[in-house]
């Protein structure tokens, strides 16, 4: 199994990794969470991402670039049963990124998985979260990028037949649900 979870930020992605990983035993590979891993860490990379975290813009193409070719190539080595990208591709050169490095080890997408939250909701959950990004401003600022860079994704792969939308609001479990019931055909 290859998949995408693509959604706006707050949208649940994190929130359902654990158990698409329990149930498919998929390995996953966050780009949010290897960036704020590397900040926490002090490192170069981290530095350079910081400011555009806080801002809520999107980091450099190059840093993410190499996290996921470093993630792919772990994954690889460690044989799970395929792969979940969350956060990742979060605009078209991104996306057209994946799309060359997947077709060069001759592993195609299966599926993208579209949350689908109203905004509303977003800023209700993120305001409750309380991540270091989480204040008023940045979130408006992440909702604006994901509009104009990332949304124009759910096209993209609507084109190729990949994506499946799915309803966001509801329970954790309810979600839950609803994403096995796209993903169990694919194995
Ligand atoms: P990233 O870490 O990807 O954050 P994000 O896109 O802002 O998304 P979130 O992690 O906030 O949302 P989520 O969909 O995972 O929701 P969650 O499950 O946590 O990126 C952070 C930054 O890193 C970016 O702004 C950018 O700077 C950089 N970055 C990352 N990837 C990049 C890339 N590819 N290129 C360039 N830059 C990149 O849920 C949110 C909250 O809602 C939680 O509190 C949760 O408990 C709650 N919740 C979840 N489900 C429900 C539910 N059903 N009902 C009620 N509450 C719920
Ligand atoms: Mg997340």
């Amino acid at each position: 199994m290859r998949i995408v979870l693509l959604g706006a930020p707050g949208s649940g992605k994190g929130t359902q990794t654990d158990a698409i990983i329990a149930r498919y035993g998929v390995a996953t590979v966050a780009t949010g969470d290897l960036l704020r891993a590397e900040v926490a860490a002090g490192t170069e990379l981290g530095r350079r991402a910081k400011p555009y975290m806080d801002a809520g813009e999107l980091a450099p193409f190059d840093i993410v670039l190499g996290m996921i070719e470093n993630g792919l190539k772990t994954l690889a080595q460690t044989n799970p049963k395929g792969f979940m990208m969350d956060g990742f591709p979060r605009d078209l050169a991104q996306a057209e990124a994946l799309d060359t490095l997947l077709a060069r080890i001759g592993q195609p997408l299966n599926r993208v998985l579209f949350f689908d939250v109203d905004y509303e909701e977003i800023v209700k959950r993120l305001l409750g979260r309380g991540r270091a990004d989480d204040n008023e401003e940045t979130i408006r600022n992440r909702l604006r990028v994901y509009e104009e860079k990332t949304a124009p994704l759910i096209d993209y792969y609507d084109r190729k037949g990949l994506l499946r939308k799915i309803k966001g609001t509801g329970t954790i479990d309810e979600i839950r649900q609803r994403i096995e019931t796209v993903l169990d055909d694919v194995g």
